[in-house]
This record gives structure tokens, C-alpha cells and sequence, in this order.
């Protein structure tokens, strides 16, 4: 596993590399990946804040240059891609990382970065956190984040049980995979079919556990 001193110069590397706003997203979704670690998974803050400084770096390429990265890569692309390019920077950047982070070329890391946009079925703890904070962070002001952040941080995650704090995590995926479709209905867009797995998962999951509150799901 690496060390702080190689976070310290992946977090100076990246900031070379990225707009000032990407920059600041981005170490927003660092400040949030830890916060959420210290309630979820403190052994795992340090992959957290890989993956969070990582999760964008394609971000600001273009679409062709995304296309060109999957072709060179022999990375299949598909309908739902194409028509979602604002999904691609997650598969780019999680493609990329083998051979311009070799250090930080960890599944966990490479599975968070490439699932952070989409969600999908079954997401492991540091994706869940991962998708969660580049959702909640700070610096973003869109009516839905802050609502997502404030129903996520008002319920105080930090009082509750373990078993508890899960649902509570699965609960707040499944309010913003939700949104998510809502508002890219309401647009018009196409929705990347593993938004669609990963919300049908959690219902699953959630109606399974043995806690009141989860009546609603079932
Ligand atoms: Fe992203
Ligand atoms: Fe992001």
C-alpha cells in the first residue's frame, strides 16, 4: 500500500493538471471521501483519498479524446456511453490510472473511480463513499446535492449504530440515484443502464434489512 508522501505527490501532480474549478471539486470530494471514511471505513481513508483525487482526471477532455483513450486502451464503448458522455471520464480516468499512477493502480481504487458517476449493482463500500462524495461535497450548490448532504449529515450518522449508518448510506444512494433519473428525465437524456441496477439493487438490499423505517421501500 502507498504511503502519505506519495498522497502528497499525487495531490500535487493532479493540481497541476486540472482547472482551477475541477481542482477545487476535487479536493472537495477529499475532504468529504475522509469525512465519510472516519464514519464508514477508517482503515480505508487512505484508497478514499486516492480515489477522490483521481476520480476526475479525464474530466475536462474532450469526448473525441475520451473515445481516443478507450480506443487505444481496446476498451469496448457502449450505446449507453456514447449517448451519456459524461459518464466516460469514469471509465477513461480509471483506464489511465494502471499506466500514469502505477502506484495507485489498486482495484479498490481503480473500482471506485470507474463506477463514481453510474453507481452499479452491488457497489462496495469505498464506490459507495466515493459516488457519495463527489454527490455531497462542499463547493457544490445545486439544489439536489444540497439536499442529498443535508439529509445525509441532519439524521447524524456519527450517533447511530453500525448496522444503522449502512442503511442510513444505502438510503441516501438510493434518494440520489433517484434524483439522478428524476432530473435526467426531466431533461430528456438518456440514463446509463447501471443507475438503473444500482437503484434496483439498494431497494433489494434495503427491503431485506430488519429496520422499521424500511416499510417504505418494499
Ligand atoms: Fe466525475
Ligand atoms: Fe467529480
Amino acid at each position: 500500500m502507498f504511503c502519505e508522501s506519495q498522497l502528497l505527490s499525487l495531490r500535487a501532480d493532479i493540481s497541476g493538471k486540472m482547472s482551477p474549478s475541477r481542482l477545487e471539486h476535487t479536493l472537495g470530494v477529499e475532504r468529504m471521501a475522509v469525512r465519510l471514511g472516519e464514519l464508514y471505513a477508517p482503515e480505508k481513508i487512505p484508497v478514499l483519498v486516492a480515489a477522490a483525487l483521481l476520480h476526475d482526471i479525464t474530466k475536462e477532455n474532450s469526448f473525441q479524446k475520451q473515445l481516443q483513450i478507450c480506443d487505444n486502451l481496446g476498451i469496448m464503448v457502449s450505446c449507453d456511453e456514447k449517448n451519456a458522455p459524461k459518464t466516460l471520464h469514469a471509465i477513461t480516468a480509471s483506464a489511465i490510472i494502471p499506466s500514469e499512477y502505477p502506484d495507485f493502480a489498486v482495484s479498490e481504487i481503480l473500482d471506485a473511480v470507474r463506477w463514481h458517476t453510474t453507481g452499479r449493482a452491488g457497489m462496495s463500500i469505498c464506490e459507495k463513499l466515493i459516488y457519495l462524495a463527489d454527490y455531497i461535497e462542499d463547493t457544490r450548490k445545486f439544489e439536489d446535492c444540497v439536499y442529498l448532504r443535508e439529509y445525509f449529515f441532519d439524521a447524524d450518522p456519527s450517533k447511530m449504530s453500525m448496522s444503522d449508518r449502512l442503511i442510513h448510506l444505502d438510503r441516501t444512494l438510493l434518494l440520489s440515484f433517484d434524483m439522478t433519473i428524476r432530473q435526467l428525465v426531466d431533461e430528456g437524456s438518456p440514463i446509463h443502464v447501471s443507475t438503473f441496477s444500482a437503484r434496483n439493487h439498494l431497494i433489494i438490499d434495503l427491503s431485506g434489512k430488519d429496520s422499521p423505517d424500511n416499510s417504505m421501500f418494499i
